[in-house]
């Protein structure tokens, strides 16, 4: 193994969805760093332009491909697209998402269809379609973005953690069926990282110290300590590893 070069992706192709927000942006950017082509999708123009933007200097092909995911049927669309656009699809990070909180009497069934539509079906069929292209090449890196909720019960996020739970057992089995053909596939697990999706919650300074004092190291992750653990899956450092949700949390889970 080339140790130093761990995380070289010079001409691997690479579609990041939810791509314009906060964890997407940097993932891109930090494949885009490490020298791969990058798609991001994502339903923010101006959004996708700043991402770009920052990856730009890195040198090679960096493309925004527009795409709602509350329409299922957009994901062969976005993957298609990719595909012709970077020829070809090596590493799928599958991370547009968004949470619903409040109690589980209150929810509507329009809140269970939206929030299983894009945080758990849009996921699974975009790596079904991801992988119908990687098969070719027999080699293929899929990472699905589950969390803390996948494996806890935290008050006022039941279809949320529906969502996660659910994305963790996805990863398994796609992992399972998948595995002949080289294509692994895992699941990073974030703790509270500031973000558009849980800036609400951030903000309210009670909320904060209660949410801090249940994190063993004392603070919330940064996006660029979610990347790292995304490239290394997907480096040849990652290479035996499938099937696993990887829980990035300073210890959130620990007791
Ligand atoms: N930030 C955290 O603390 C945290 C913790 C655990 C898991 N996550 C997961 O990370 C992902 C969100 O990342 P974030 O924290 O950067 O939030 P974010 O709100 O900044 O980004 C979410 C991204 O998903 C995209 N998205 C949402 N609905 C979409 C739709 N219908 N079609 C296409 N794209 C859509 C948004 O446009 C955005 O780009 C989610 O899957 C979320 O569950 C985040």
């Amino acid at each position: 193994m080339d140790y130093k070069n761990l995380f070289d992706f010079k001409g691997k192709k690479v579609l990041v969805t939810g791509g314009t927000g906060t964890l997407g942006a940097e993932f891109a950017c930090a494949f885009a760093e490490c020298g791969a082509d990058v798609v991001i999708s994502g339903r923010d123009l101006q959004r996708a332009e700043e991402v770009l933007k920052r990856c730009r200097p890195y040198g090679n092909t960096y493309e925004f491909i527009k795409c709602d995911l509350s329409d299922v049927s957009m994901t062969a669309e976005m993957v298609k697209q990719t595909s012709v656009v970077l020829g070809g699809i090596d590493i799928l990070c599958n991370h547009a998402g968004f949470s619903i909180r409040k109690p589980a009497s209150e929810c509507t069934e329009e809140d269970w269809d939206k929030l299983i539509g894009i945080d758990l079906k849009a996921p699974f069929f975009t790596a079904c379609e991801a992988a119908k292209i990687m098969k070719e090449n027999k080699w293929g890196r899929i990472i699905n973005t589950a969390s803390v909720s996948s494996a806890r019960g935290h008050k006022n996020l039941s279809i949320y953690a529906s969502a996660k739970g659910g994305i963790s057992q996805m990863t398994k089995v796609l992992a399972n069926e998948w595995a002949e053909e080289d294509i692994t596939v895992n699941a990073v697990a974030p703790g509270y990282v500031p973000s558009a999706q849980t800036s609400d919650l951030i903000k309210d300074e009670m909320k904060k110290k209660e949410l801090l004092a249940k994190i063993p190291l004392g603070r919330f992750g940064k996006p660029e300590e979610i990347a790292a653990a995304i490239l290394f899956l997907a480096s040849p450092g990652g290479s035996y590893i499938t099937g696993q949700t990887i829980y990035i949390e300073g210890g959130r889970l620990i007791d």
